[in-house]
């Protein structure tokens, strides 16, 4: 059995290709999931991945959640914080139920899902932890105050720990994808789609495994020394310098 990854959200769109790399990669994979049972149980029976369902934002699932896979599986090496949800709106008209849906499910869920592993790869002197961002926690979104502030405070959350836990042997980094080929976009309104899609330089929207490609670099022997990035995959639509 290979060491263990966790991949938050990792049943479906751009988690689901992470998880399949990981396994691809060696790696004993658990994915999590929200409610979605059926997707969920197609992506086992598809990829022989192990699932399990626990609300990311709350902090006794995950607790227990990180307990029960370490338990079936192992010491956890890699967690990605995948898991993200959009609830999109002007911001006049904001609920504070969107606001903080968003904020629990995206931001909170750094803490509720990385505090239940830290202390065994702070040990162990070994771990990564990859986090999900977006290129709208970059740039800021119309229509996404509670999204890009959850985004741009994951991208806060991994400077500070990767410093913290540098000399222990777990890296820290952040992805910001683009606009991505997932149900979450699909989501958004076709003729604003097609905006969205008309100020990608690169003419498409990315892909899933483009994403996973990179989270699989990031879990290599050789991305020893990259810690505390912030690294940017988005056909050109952002050049962010972090
Ligand atoms: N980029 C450019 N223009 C946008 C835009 C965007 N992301 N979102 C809205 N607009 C423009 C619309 O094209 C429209 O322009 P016109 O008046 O010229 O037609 C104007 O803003 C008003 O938009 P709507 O008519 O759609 O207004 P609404 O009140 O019905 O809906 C909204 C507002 C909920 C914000 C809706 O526009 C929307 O869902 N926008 C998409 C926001 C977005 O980009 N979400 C990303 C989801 S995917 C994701 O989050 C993954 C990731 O990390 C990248
Ligand atoms: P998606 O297709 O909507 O899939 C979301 C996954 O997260 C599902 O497995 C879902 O479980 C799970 N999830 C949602 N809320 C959860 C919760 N509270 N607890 C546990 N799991 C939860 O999303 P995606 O497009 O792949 O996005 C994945 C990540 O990338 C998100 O963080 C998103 O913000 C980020 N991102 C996406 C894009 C993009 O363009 N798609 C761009 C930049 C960043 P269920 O199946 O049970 O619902």
């Amino acid at each position: 059995m290979g060491q263990v990854a966790i991949v938050t959200g990792g049943t479906r769109g751009i988690g689901s290709a992470i998880s399949k790399g990981l396994k691809e990669a060696g790696y004993t994979v658990a994915a999590t999931y929200a409610g979605n049972v059926e997707k969920a149980e197609a992506f086992s029976a598809e990829t022989g991945i192990n699932v399990f369902k626990w609300d990311v934002s709350d902090p006794e699932a995950c607790e227990k959640g990180v307990q029960q896979v370490s338990e079936e599986l192992g010491d956890i090496e890699v967690l990605v914080n995948n898991a993200g949800i959009t609830r999109d709106g002007w911001f006049h008209k904001m609920t504070y139920d969107d606001w903080s849906a968003v904020l629990r499910t995206n931001l909170d869920s750094m803490f509720t899902m990385t505090k239940p592993v830290i202390e065994s790869m702070r040990a162990r002197s070994s771990g990564r932890i990859i986090n999900i961002s977006s290129i709208n926690g970059q740039k800021g979104q119309m229509g996404q105050t509670n999204y890009s502030a959850a985004k741009a405070g994951v991208i806060g959350f991994t400077k500070a720990l990767a410093q913290e836990t540098a000399r222990k042997g777990v890296t820290v980094n952040c992805i910001c994808p683009g606009y991505i080929d997932t149900d979450m976009v699909a989501a958004v309104p076709e003729k604003v789609l097609e905006g969205i899609i008309g100020q990608i330089p690169v003419g498409r929207l990315g892909k899933a495994e483009e994403i996973a490609g990179l989270v699989r670099y990031l879990t290599s022997p050789e991305a020893a020394f990259m810690t505390g990035a912030v690294l940017t995959i988005n056909g050109a639509q952002y050049i962010a310098n972090g």
